[in-house]
């Protein structure tokens, strides 16, 4: 049982946490912080949570069980006004996209990595922001990835691991590093080519005419640019080296897919469109290689989807 849970930053993914935790019972008090009153307000109408502050310190106060789910560019200014303010014995854990930046950000904030700090990522969300978006069943059998670190107490790891786990979540453990490359692979990047390709189309003269005619397959392929623009500023810079290298080796692969179009070599356009729906079929079906980490999720609407 957590007895208080503070939220710093009650959106989607925070609100959902503490709507999870509700449903089951496990938890007795939730503290929520923000900066504007009317999503705080918002949160305490919907029964998200019970009282708010805007002043993270005060949040943090007396609470056993700490989440941050604010933008990654807001992670650090959060260490710094929680240091000194939290219990000594609080396990504190979060939900950045992105483990190396929120290491980084905890390391100079705090001046040295808390032993009780378990960084954290649910492998779940929707386009959408804000305590209105939140649901409790967005972690139900969905992934989330703990990167515990050598000075990771296994206390606080196990306290983590507990909470998730009563969310109906599955927990799995990597290393930071790992985990910032697989997530620029299936996640970062298909995002960077959703915002592209809208923003090429809509930079077009007929963009109108072009929207309009869009079939299921655009809207699929695209939902996902209708993202929160400072999460993913935030996102991007924050994995910049794995996601640069990612988008590098994604650039000659569209150069050569352009070449075969160009040279009208069917046989070469065969043979990339086969191995790649082979591919995606294999996890579609569930066959895909047991050991890899996070399987490719479908992009059709409605269905969670994560930075
Ligand atoms: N969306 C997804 O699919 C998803 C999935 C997995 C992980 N994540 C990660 O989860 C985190 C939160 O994302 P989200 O989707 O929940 O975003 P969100 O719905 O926009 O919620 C973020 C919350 O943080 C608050 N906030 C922003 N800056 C703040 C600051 N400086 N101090 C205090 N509160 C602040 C915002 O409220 P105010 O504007 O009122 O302050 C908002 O309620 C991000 O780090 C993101 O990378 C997102």
């Amino acid at each position: 049982m957590i007895e208080r849970l503070a939220i710093i930053g009650v959106g989607l993914i925070g609100g959902s946490l503490a709507r999870a935790l509700r449903n089951a019972d496990a938890v007795e008090e939730v503290v929520g912080c923000g900066r504007s009153l009317s999503n705080l307000e918002r949160a305490l109408d919907l029964g998200v949570i019970d009282r708010y502050s805007q002043d993270p310190g005060a949040a943090v106060e007396g609470a056993d069980l700490i989440f941050v789910s604010v933008p990654l560019g807001a992670m650090r200014g959060i260490f710094e006004a929680i240091q000194g303010r939290m219990r000594l014995d609080a396990v504190l854990t979060d939900g950045g996209s992105v483990k190396g930046s929120v290491v980084a950000d905890a390391r100079a904030a705090f001046g040295r990595l808390p032993t009780r700090l378990v960084p954290g990522h649910p492998i779940a969300g929707t386009e959408r922001s804000g305590v209105d978006a939140s649901v409790p069943e967005l972690y139900r059998n969905r992934r989330v990835i703990l990167t515990p670190l050598p000075e990771t107490d296994p206390e606080a790891l196990a306290r983590v691991d507990w909470m998730w786990r009563t969310c109906g979540a599955q927990v799995s453990h990597m290393s930071v590093a790992h985990h910032d490359e697989v997530l620029a692979a299936t996640s970062h990047l298909p995002h960077m080519l959703a915002f592209g390709l809208v923003d090429t189309l809509a930079r077009m003269d007929e963009t109108d005419e072009i929207f309009r005619y869009a079939a299921g397959g655009f809207r699929d392929f695209t939902r996902i640019a209708s993202s929160s623009p400072v999460m993913w500023r935030d996102i991007c810079i924050a994995n910049r080296e794995a996601l640069s290298a990612m988008l590098g080796r994604f650039s000659v692969e569209l150069t050569d897919l352009a070449e075969s179009i160009r040279r009208a070599d069917g046989e070469q356009l065969l043979g990339i469109f086969e191995r790649a729906k082979a591919a995606r079929d294999r996890y579609r079906d569930g066959t895909g290689q047991p050991s890899d980490p996070i399987p490719i999720e479908s992009p059709a609407a409605g269905d969670p989807e994560t930075p």
